[in-house]
């Protein structure tokens, strides 16, 4: 376990569980926090042992209850701008070339609901309660909200989202798109580990690629992300995980994903 005071990073098998750890501020994201959220995503990266990351919140009150609001206050529209013209958390977790799965245990809220939506699954305990309150506070989403959010939800439920600053229920969150699935929360932490285990099993080279195609999906006219699919089909053959997937099948026993 490495751990600092603002996020802990646990290994479970080949499963990282990275937790944002400041409970007391309902994990609201300080540029601390940020900063070594972007190391430890930079760690498991190298990491070859690692090959899926649940990311969650600590304590059962938030998974991230947004940006920390106090280092709002006297900061000067290009000292913002400086803050966020960096690489951010919400593009590396984005970018992270392996599965993330977010495991909402609680609040989920502004940069917190932005960083769920940059992960690649969102598993939500029946007692989280999501939203984009920026505009409660004079300000709009700056983690990526407005284009995330309507790609998953659809236009009409964004704008809802966005121009009321409302809180919705996991399972409205479920019903309209913005969450995965919704377990009770007492199971919450368990059913991210499983799922991710189930996922880690899996080849890490058609993870990545799998990964790198529907990324395209998000970004690219349908024309260029299907000529990006069949040229990364074509590089899944070039890998040992490829051959060995093959011809495991053919010999009728489990396969052994080495990650090459
Ligand atoms: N930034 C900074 N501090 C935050 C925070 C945030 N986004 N969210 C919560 N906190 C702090 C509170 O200031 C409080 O600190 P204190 O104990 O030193 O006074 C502590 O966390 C607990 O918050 P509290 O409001 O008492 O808890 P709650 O369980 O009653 O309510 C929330 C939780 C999340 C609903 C509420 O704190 C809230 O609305 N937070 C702001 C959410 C937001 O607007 N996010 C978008 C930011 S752009």
């Amino acid at each position: 376990m490495s751990a600092s005071s603002n996020v802990l990073s646990e290994l479970h098998g080949r499963v990282a569980l990275v937790t944002i750890n400041r409970p007391d501020k309902r994990n609201a994201l300080d540029s601390a926090t940020r900063a070594r959220l972007l190391e430890i995503l930079d760690e498991l990266q190298a990491n070859r042992e690692v090959r899926v990351v649940v990311l969650t919140g600590a304590g059962d009150k938030a998974f991230v209850a947004g940006a920390d609001i106090s280092e709002f206050e006297g900061r000067s529209p290009m000292d913002q701008f400086r803050v966020m013209s960096g690489r951010t958390i919400f593009d590396a977790v984005e970018a992270f070339p392996k599965p993330i799965i977010a495991a909402l245990n609680g609040f989920t809220l502004g940069g917190g609901c932005e960083l769920a939506m940059a992960c690649d699954i969102r598993l939500a305990a029946d007692t989280a309660k999501l939203g984009q309150p920026e505009v409660n506070l004079g300000i709009i989403p700056g983690g990526g909200g407005t284009q995330r959010l309507p790609r998953l939800v659809g236009t009409g439920a964004a704008y809802k989202l966005l121009y009321t600053g409302d809180l919705i229920a996991a399972d409205e969150a479920l019903r309209i798109g913005l969450v995965d699935e919704v377990v009770p929360a007492a199971g919450l932490r368990a059913r991210a580990l499983a799922l991710a285990e189930s996922i880690a099993q899996k080849s890490p080279v058609a993870l990545q690629l799998i990964k790198e195609a529907v990324r395209a999906s998000l970004r690219v006219p349908l024309d260029e992300g299907l000529r990006q699919e069949t040229t990364l089909f074509g590089l899944a053959f070039s890998s040992e995980d490829k051959a060995e997937g093959v011809s495991a099948f053919m010999a009728k026993r489990p396969a052994e994903f080495q990650g090459r």
